[in-house]
């Protein structure tokens, strides 16, 4: 609970630092109490990658993939990077089996992305409900966050290159996810990805209730810009 509490502290700092008070009231309101938020949901097939066509413009990069809270404590002894501090369901989202795939620059770690290869590890990762076949070798990646101090730097698409090799190791084949329809940030950074647009969906929460809608792209009557 004090574990809990203290990420949700650090991630509203955060907010405070990058975005202002408003971001941070508005966000504040959506965690709390209510949420309509629209998502386009992309899908993306899981293929060998270059590594040499994903290069930020850093320094020595890494990554590090971390599966439980035994090796979040690793990382954390290694270069102070706390986890379970930064993602406020961390412990919960290793208990469901997700791992968190990080990206360290110059030994610091600069980008951390989750993926989910069942259903257990996805509703850890998201509240959101998209649809993925698990069992066909589909996998689901959520919760992506690029620290403030490296971002626009492309290490997004580094970071989702990395999960996507992770992926291809564990037999994956296809990669789902959600990416709000105002986040242009995570929208431009995984464009070069050249994933495909397959539907719009709408997540609407008041407290504890919650409703999860997905209209696939064609019935939207809407273009993808
Ligand atoms: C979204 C986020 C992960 C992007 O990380 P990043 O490492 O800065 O991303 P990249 O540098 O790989 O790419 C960002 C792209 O968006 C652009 N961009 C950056 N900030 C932007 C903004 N506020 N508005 C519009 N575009 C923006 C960059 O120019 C870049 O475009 P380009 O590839 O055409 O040059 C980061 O902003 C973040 O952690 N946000 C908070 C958490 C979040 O929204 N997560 C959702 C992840 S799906």
């Amino acid at each position: 609970m004090m574990r809990k509490a203290r990420s949700l502290v650090t991630r509203a700092r955060e907010v405070l630092a990058t975005e202002g008070l408003a971001s941070l009231l508005k966000r504040s309101i959506a965690y709390f109490i209510f949420d309509l938020t629209d998502y386009y949901l992309y899908e993306l097939p899981i293929r060998e990658l270059t590594e040499a066509d994903y290069p930020p413009n850093l320094g020595h990069l890494d990554v590090r993939v971390v599966r439980s809270n035994q090796e979040a404590e690793e990382l954390r002894a290694s270069c102070g990077f706390d986890l379970c501090r930064r993602f406020v369901n961390a412990e919960t989202m290793f208990h469901g089996g997700a791992v968190a795939v990080c990206v360290t620059v110059d030994g610091n770690v600069a980008h951390v992305g989750w993926v989910a290869t069942n259903e257990e590890g996805e509703r850890a990762i998201s509240p959101l409900r998209q649809r993925v076949e698990f069992s066909r070798g589909e996998a689901f990646t959520g919760g992506g966050l690029t620290l403030p101090q490296y971002r626009g730097n492309g290490l997004l698409r580094y970071g989702s290159f990395a999960r996507l090799r992770y992926l291809r190791s564990q037999g994956c084949t296809t990669l789902r996810y959600a990416v709000a329809v105002n986040n242009e940030a995570a929208r431009k950074g995984l464009a070069s990805l050249a994933p495909t647009v397959y539907a719009k969906a709408r997540y609407l929460r008041v407290l504890w209730w919650s409703r999860w809608r997905e209209t696939p792209l064609a019935q939207t009557g809407i273009d993808y810009p």
